[in-house]
């Protein structure tokens, strides 16, 4: 599907970011982990969360969709998963691949196969296998590293694992894992990154504990959890907060943004370009893992933006805002650079690529790095097409980059942000219209 971002006047009004898309997938899956009913209030209604909520069902899993948005779970319990029939389809969503492995491998006796769309089929998966083999799990990928994959349930044994990449899906695949192995399990990540899964986990009663950058959780033999709330998703806040920046005298406030310090990386570079965004955003929280997760008003208000460095230790805390400090690069004044991102190049699509490319095409003074990205600020863009890739967070950075752009932008493949955000066109149009 094309559609046509025409430039926009101003931003005006006021929206509610839609629900957190790591948030509502861990909150699935703890539930399914639990043999009694779980609310999972404001849980997204998206593809990627759905695709969750299926792959529970074939799991054994009851799972009630309800109209207000809460979802109630009815799980099989920590070591009760049953064997699906046929492969799980995870379809397009990469934290579902990695993170439900790390549950399956502690169910002894059992045998399951992943599987998803062509994208999915392009992205690694042997981050997890690796970890999850030296467990005790038996993994057989496809060409050893991609999808489709089935996985043999063992009792697992607890392992230390240093993690190789800064990544909250491998993180938070051990940490599952080690729920049902056979003593406490350690991981040790070489950068912060989103912790949903270690708060969730000591709201479930779990044992966790953080001690600078190593997580330790002790095996159980249930988890305690009732009901948990989804704060609104920060990235997808993060469309709405670029656009207000860039678009002239633009003032917006989105509300329900979930400000955990480890998902606010963007909004801490934005502001460091001068962009205005005032809300009550969390303090890095220290070895004392929260149960809760923070929710803030954000104003954004269009200022002058200058270009920054973004170097290896922050990209984590930033990584699925990255295209839009990109997008914003091309609106400030001088050289915006990122390091120490190639992880961009195994997302939803290669987004360095996608990315630079995409920006190119409208306009834009961009090369790309092997590790990133340069972007020379030109003032703006004159607009043009761009090609999503089937990757969503491209097709909203495109449809962004079409309101604050001379001449507009055409977005191909559209379609794709009813991933993570189906109502993004409806929510800019709001903003929009005057
Ligand atoms: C996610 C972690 C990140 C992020 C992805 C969601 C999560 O991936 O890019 O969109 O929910 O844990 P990596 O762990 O591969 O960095």
């Amino acid at each position: 599907m094309n559609t046509r971002f025409e430039p926009s006047g101003r931003l005006r009004g006021e929206i509610t970011a839609p629900p957190d898309k790591s948030v509502s997938h861990r909150a699935a899956l703890l539930a399914a982990m639990h043999d009694q009913p779980v609310r999972v209030t404001n849980y997204l209604r998206a593809a990627d969360t759905t695709s969750t909520l299926d792959a529970l069902r074939a799991l054994g899993a009851l799972v009630e969709v309800h109209e207000e948005g809460d979802v109630v779970v009815r799980g099989s319990g920590l070591r009760e998963a049953r064997e699906a029939d046929g492969s799980i389809d995870v379809g397009n969503a990469g934290t579902l691949m990695r993170l439900l492995p790390g549950w399956l491998a502690s169910q002894a006796g059992r045998t399951y196969t992943l599987d998803g769309d062509a994208s999915i089929r392009r992205r690694p998966v042997d981050r997890v296998v690796e970890p999850l083999e030296r467990m005790g799990a038996r993994i057989e990928a496809t060409d050893g590293r991609y999808p489709p994959f089935t996985v043999h349930g063992v009792r697992l044994r607890s392992i230390a694992y240093d993690l190789p990449v800064a990544s909250a899906q491998v993180k938070s695949c051990v940490l599952l894992a080690g729920l049902a192995a056979d003593g406490v399990t350690t991981v040790t990540e070489p950068a912060p990154s989103r912790d949903h899964t270690e708060r969730l986990l000591r709201a479930a009663a779990v044992s966790v504990h953080r001690d600078g950058r190593q997580v330790t959780v002790t095996n159980c033999d249930e988890l305690e959890l009732e009901s948990v709330r989804v704060p609104g998703d920060a990235s997808s806040a993060a469309f709405m907060v670029a656009a207000a920046a860039i678009v002239p005298r633009s003032k917006i406030v989105v509300r329900d943004v979930g400000v955990n310090w480890t998902r606010t990386g963007f909004l801490r570079i934005a502001a460091r370009m001068g962009a205005v965004v005032v809300g009550e955003l969390e303090e890095p929280v220290g070895d004392d893992i929260p149960t809760a997760e923070p929710v803030s008003e954000l104003d954004v208000r269009t200022a002058p933006l200058a270009g920054t460095v973004v170097e290896a230790d922050e990209v984590p805390l930033a990584i699925d805002e990255l295209p839009l400090v990109a997008l914003l690069g091309c609106f400030a004044e001088g050289e915006t650079v990122v390091r120490g991102a190639a992880e961009l190049r195994v997302k939803e699509s290669d987004r360095i690529a996608g990315v630079v490319e995409g920006l190119r095409g409208l306009g834009a003074s961009i090369e790309a790095t092997d590790d990133g990205f340069a972007v020379t600020g030109t003032g703006g863009l004159r607009g043009g097409t761009l090609d999503a890739r089937g990757d969503h967070r491209l097709a909203m950075a495109g449809a962004i980059a079409g309101l604050a752009s001379r001449e507009g932008v055409e977005v191909v493949g559209m379609e794709a942000a009813a991933v993570s955000y189906p109502r993004f066109t409806e929510d800019l149009s709001r903003l929009v219209a005057r």
